[in-house]
């Protein structure tokens, strides 16, 4: 890892003069190298997230006389309680010489030429990461949609998104709260959902802090499994094909998964009616000469559909639904 850095920064260097103004070039370098170091799990440049912004930092110590020591001296010794109840750990897996970059760059922010457009990226992300539906303009402010004590982050009225590493999950986890006290893992490796549970959300202590392992933690009981596998089949029910995940947006405020299955785009929607405690899966398909099934498993008999016809286990979708059919499975109280 750190020589990989040490290259990007290289490369940074030496790519300078091709920018338009060598200062700009070498900042932008120094960008990917807070990206490349991990800073970006826990901060934004110009919004606050799990760390202070690094816009608020180059306003809080550009212009104290040794603020930049002391800033550099919480990059590597760790720093909590400046800024709020969250912790940094120390980053002494970046160099000496690259935190010193990074806390160069960091005080210098405020002033910087591309802070503009900075600052319309991350809002950009910050909507379709985790909450605004896509139809919102994107002036409109930005509220969390999450109350957070601590590392205890609750669901408030509006789903919000984290990818992180989950307890049972492959280590590229998204975790969803839904208003109401219901949360769902989506597991975007073998891109399938994982389960449900119920209570709060998730308490990032130990994620956020590193101490003790990396996983957050479920706040409250699960109240549904799913099978093993990605629950759908081409061809037929036995055969287990290669999934690739693409990512997810946001629709109307809920996330939708899109991966492939072979030569099949799917878009997958995962929500909760909460009066009938029924979990809903809708699945979205490109057009294919394959029949489609959907394996139900231990949860056979929780499941209903009205997009096709039981064979054992396994849901053979009609054929006129193929490209857009629903699963409900009711869960019992
Ligand atoms: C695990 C989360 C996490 C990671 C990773 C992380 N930070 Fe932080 N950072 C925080 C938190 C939380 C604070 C606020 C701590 C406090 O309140 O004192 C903070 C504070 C800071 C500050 C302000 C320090 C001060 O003295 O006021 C700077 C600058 C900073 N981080 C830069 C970075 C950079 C650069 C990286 C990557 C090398 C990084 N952070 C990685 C969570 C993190």
């Amino acid at each position: 890892m750190p020589r990989f850095i040490f290259l990007i920064v290289m490369v940074g260097s030496f790519a300078g003069p091709f920018f338009a103004s060598k200062s700009n070039g070498k900042e932008l370098a120094e960008k990917v190298l807070y990206k490349a170091s991990g800073c970006v799990a826990c901060h934004r440049i110009t919004q606050d997230h799990i760390g202070p912004s690094m816009l608020a930092v180059s306003q809080k110590y550009a212009n104290v006389p040794n603020g930049a020591s002391m800033v550099l001296d919480s990059l590597m010794n760790g720093a909590k309680g400046k800024w709020g109840n969250n912790v940094m750990p120390p980053q002494s897996h970046v160099s000496d010489q690259n935190l010193q970059l990074l806390t160069n760059w960091a005080l210098a922010i405020k002033d910087s030429p591309n802070l503009k457009s900075w600052l319309k990226e991350e809002l950009v992300t910050q909507e379709s990461n985790t909450v605004l539906s896509t139809d919102q303009p994107l002036e409109a402010k930005y509220s969390p949609p999450e109350n957070r004590i601590g590392t205890v982050v609750q669901t408030l009225d509006q789903p919000v998104v984290y990818r992180t590493y989950l307890p049972g999950a492959s280590s590229r986890a998204i975790a969803v709260g839904l208003p109401g006290g219901i949360s769902y893992a989506f597991d975007a490796k073998l891109c399938k959902l994982l389960y449900f549970w119920e209570g709060g959300f998730l308490d990032f202590e130990k994620s956020w802090t590193g101490h003790g392992g990396w996983y957050s933690k479920l706040m409250g009981t699960k109240i549904f499994t799913a099978p093993p596998h990605s629950p759908l089949r081409l061809g037929n029910s036995e055969d287990i094909r290669k999934v690739k995940f693409n990512g997810y947006r946001m629709i109307h405020g809920q996330p939708e998964f899109l991966y492939r299955i072979d030569q099949l785009d799917v878009r997958h929607q995962i929500t909760f009616q909460p009066e009938e405690y029924i979990i809903v899966q809708k699945f979205f398909l490109s057009k294919t000469e394959n029949k489609i099934f959907f394996i139900g498993g231990e949860n056979r008999q929780n499941l209903s559909s009205e997009d096709g016809e039981w064979r054992g286990n396994a849901l053979l979708i009609d054929p006129v639904r193929q490209e857009a059919f629903t699963i409900f499975t009711q869960l019992i109280r």
